[in-house]
């Protein structure tokens, strides 16, 4: 496979995560894994809120520190996913979203980028010391199913989320 790299979205990126962001709004599709990016227009406001989010005396009260990822690869400096790990839960975390959110972008995708992008994540997991990972997935999104199996996924539980109106599957990766 070719090389890929997971850092911290930086100034350099800020245009180029914007124009991922554009391709999640033309395709209809959901960015997840990108923290504030969604209610965000300004590039350079979106790495300093990515900056604060990684430091507790910064992040936002109600929320947990998160550390928020660029899936870069290396041939053509492309972002060709974003991912993002929370360090701890809060409820909603524990019960519906998990530590790990992530997406890959439409052109993108079916070329084993979130299997490789997950792994790596994993790694940084493990860095922080978190030694059960909970990742979940829309009861019908094969594609992220499959992603948290090939990661170590094991099945727990399926909850309905009365905001969304979708059943969400809870999958434990022991690390
Ligand atoms: C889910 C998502 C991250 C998958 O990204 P991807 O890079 O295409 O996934 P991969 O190429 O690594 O494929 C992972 C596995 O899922 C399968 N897969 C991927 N998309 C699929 C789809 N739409 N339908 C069926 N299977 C799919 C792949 O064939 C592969 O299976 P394998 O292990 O048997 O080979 C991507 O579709 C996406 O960003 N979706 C929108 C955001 C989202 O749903 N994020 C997850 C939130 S829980």
């Amino acid at each position: 496979m070719e090389d890929f790299i997971l850092i911290r979205p930086s100034e350099k990126y800020a245009e180029q995560i914007f124009e991922y962001k554009k391709e999640f709004i033309e395709a209809g599709d959901s960015m997840d894994g990108t923290g504030a990016l969604r209610r965000i227009e300004d590039p350079m406001e979106y790495i300093r809120i990515c900056c604060d989010y990684e430091d507790p005396e910064k992040v936002p009260e109600n929320r947990v520190p998160a550390t928020q990822f660029i899936y870069l690869r290396k041939s053509d400096d492309r972002i060709v996913g974003m991912l993002q790990v929370r360090h701890r839960f809060n409820d909603y975390l524990e019960k519906y979203a998990g530590h790990i959110g992530y997406s890959v972008r439409p052109s993108e995708r079916r070329k084993g980028y979130a299997k490789a992008m997950l792994k790596e994540a994993l790694d940084f997991c493990r860095e922080l010391g978190i030694e059960k990972v909970l990742i979940t997935c829309d009861e019908d999104n094969i594609g992220s199913e499959k992603t948290i199996l090939s990661g170590g996924g094991v099945y727990k539980s399926t909850v309905y989320d009365e905001e969304e109106k979708v059943n969400i599957k809870r999958f434990w990766i022991e690390l």
